[in-house]
């Protein structure tokens, strides 16, 4: 969602306020815009676009202001459509004030009144400009200390926001603040910089300050000062970054996602480094896991999916039941949750609101939670008893391939780890899962190095109006994945059913030509004999069958083959050639591949 830079410095700020939005553009969004202060007193420098960010570049042309602080948005449009007049910045009535925000006001129609009674007029649609408004007045009332202003401001607001002001009186100075948002600071030399993530400034710096819940940051290119809402000044929490500036780069693909599905084996075998016999104190010395009498976890879209594997190897290893919720639902429904429940939220993004807020709603009830998250210094992680890192590197493209990959790895390790501490794992079939995973990087190697006709039988049905995905077991979770992939980047209808609920009414979709993928379970597993039998009965009614086995199978119009492995570990695999089918379709119908239309990378509202 939007995508947010400050910047401070002795460079001229268009430059790497430009570079940031460029860098956030993953994030998702429809319009685009930059302030910037000149000399104190002078008019702050504005301009912003619908669209991409190629129509802002393309009325800035070559010229670049004298101004060394600024800041720069991307908008996902939640309050009035993506327009030119919608686009943050927005200013206050003196155009002195500008701000950008990322996630919702809630009481902004209040807010809006109040403000317009008062007489402040109004120039969009927007929940943010009634903060420009706010704090206009509020900064005049603190005699001009931007700083003062947003923490009044602040406490007045409702909702979930990351904010950024400048004032055309002081240049140099940005005021930062969040609540349920992401927020960090980059600490250059000579220069600072806040942004929604670090990729914004990693070509910069690679230091960072993490920002707590309801703190404001105030920065200028030599001084950095971090405070709660009541002004008490806080200590800073600095942190190595540990992605480098090439990581966030396309190196040579044509487009991330295809670069991401190639960092799989890396990805995987980062993320199962020092850990395959066992997680180390490091990991779990937040977490006491004795008397746990249940698995909640929580999750949405791709990470529920790797949620759902998650239930199956974690349920039969540790003996435990699991429930995986849709933390969108989760909290309405008002579970039962207490403190004997082990909650494991995943998140890529560390920041996805849905699972925030379901996670919060959880640990008031005394759930004991460990979380599953890719972004150090994110919300999730710092809110959790402790967490198990994926280490999938920064995943640029908005549709999840490496990072769902990571998340089943680090299921199949924390139900290692619980069948291992509650004793319900047999020590020899765990050492056989631990033999298994150590060969995944090679084996999705294996399956990468063949994936070029797959690409070729992909276009063949480039022209499908529906493609329908088939599996049992893991294989379920993994058909789900694939039809969500589908539907994010060729924007056609698909969908994922467990092979045996097909003939309970799904089969009516059935027609002639309608390509089924179907997953096939393990060779010789209890559940290969159904498939087998799911496939004939979608056969028997027109359906293209292409399948992906570990071993020849015969009805299968097209077999794409991936090597053998343990038959919980098969989705690490089989969802392989399911990434490559969506990315081919995407491209072949000439779609935005990394940034598919309406969606954006780190859903930051619910
Ligand atoms: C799909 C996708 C989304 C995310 C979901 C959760 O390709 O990327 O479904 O998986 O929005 O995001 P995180 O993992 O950041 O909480």
């Amino acid at each position: 969602m939007c995508g947010i830079v400050g910047y401070t410095g002795k460079a001229l700020a268009l430059t790497p306020v430009l570079e940031g939005l460029h860098r956030l553009e993953y994030r998702g969004y429809d319009s685009a815009g930059i302030a910037l202060t000149l000399g104190a007193g002078e008019k702050l420098w504005i301009e912003k676009r619908a669209g991409k960010l190629g129509n802002l570049e393309e009325i800035l042309g070559n010229s670049i202001p004298q101004s060394h602080s600024g800041i720069g948005h991307t908008r996902w449009a939640t309050h009035g459509g993506p327009t030119d007049s919608n686009a943050h910045p927005h200013l206050d009535n003196e155009g002195k004030l500008a701000v950008i925000h990322n996630g919702i006001i809630e009481n902004y129609v209040e807010l809006r009144a109040d403000l317009e009674k008062r007489g402040h007029t109004f120039k969009s649609e927007t929940d943010t400009e009634s903060v420009a408004h706010l704090l206009s007045d509020a900064r005049k009332a603190h005699n001009g200390d931007l700083a003062a202003a947003m923490r009044e401001v602040c406490a007045e607001l409702r909702g979930s926001f990351t904010l950024l002001a400048i004032h055309s009186d002081e240049p140099g100075r940005i005021v930062g603040a969040r609540r349920n948002s992401p927020l960090v600071v980059g600490v250059g030399d000579g220069e600072n910089f806040l942004a929604s993530d670090v990729s914004a400034f990693i070509s910069h710096t690679k230091r960072a300050l993490e920002l707590g819940q309801d703190e404001i940051a105030d920065i200028t290119a030599s001084n950095i000062i971090i405070t709660d809402l009541a002004g008490k000044v806080l200590p800073h929490n600095e942190y190595e970054i540990s992605w480098d500036a090439s990581a966030a780069e396309r190196g040579g693909f044509e487009h991330f996602m295809l670069k991401e599905i190639f960092e799989q084996p890396k990805a995987i075998s980062d993320t199962l480094l020092g850990r395959v016999s066992g997680l180390d104190e490091s990991v779990t010395k937040g977490i006491n896991l004795e008397g746990i009498d249940k698995v909640v976890i929580i999750a949405c879209g791709t990470a529920f999916h790797a949620g759902l594997v998650g239930k199956y190897a974690i349920e039969k290893w540790a003996n435990i039941s699991v429930d995986v919720e849709m933390a969108s639902e989760y909290r309405y429904r008002e579970p039962s949750v207490d403190n004997k429940t082990l909650l494991i939220p995943i998140s890529q993004s560390g920041e996805t609101m849905d699972t925030l807020m379901a996670m919060r709603y959880a640990k008031e009830r005394g759930a004991r939670v460990f979380a599953v998250c890719n972004t150090n210094g994110s919300t999730i992680p710092r809110e959790s008893d402790a967490v198990l890192y994926t280490h999938a590197g920064p995943e640029i493209a908005v549709a999840s391939t490496k990072a769902f990959e990571t998340q089943l790895i680090a299921m199949y390790l924390i139900g290692l780890h619980l069948g291992r501490v509650r004793g319900t794992i047999d020590a020899k079939l765990a050492k056989e899962i631990e033999a298994e995973l150590a060969e995944l990087p090679a084996k999705v190697e294996q399956i990468l190095e063949t994936v070029e006709p797959l690409r070729a039988l992909t276009r063949e049905f480039k022209d499908a109006t529906s493609m329908l995905f088939l599996g049992r077991h893991v294989g379920f979770p993994t058909a789900l994945e694939g039809a969500l992939k589908l539907k994010e980047l060729a924007y056609m209808h698909a969908e994922g059913f467990a092979g045996g609920e097909l003939k309970h009414g799904p089969i009516a979709l059935i027609e002639k030509g309608t390509p089924v993928v179907a997953i096939l379970p393990a060779e010789n597993s209890l559940l290969a004999e159904k498939m087998a039998s799911n496939i004939q009965e979608v056969k028997a009614r027109g359906a293209v069958v292409i399948a992906i086995a570990d071993s020849p199978f015969a009805a299968a119009d097209h077999l794409i083959r991936i090597p053998k492995t343990h038959e919980f570990l098969q989705p690490v695999l089989a969802v392989v050639p399911l990434q490559v089918i969506s990315y081919e379709m995407a491209v072949a119908r000439g779609n935005d591949v990394d940034q598919p239309r309406n969606l954006a990378k780190s859903v930051t509202v619910e």
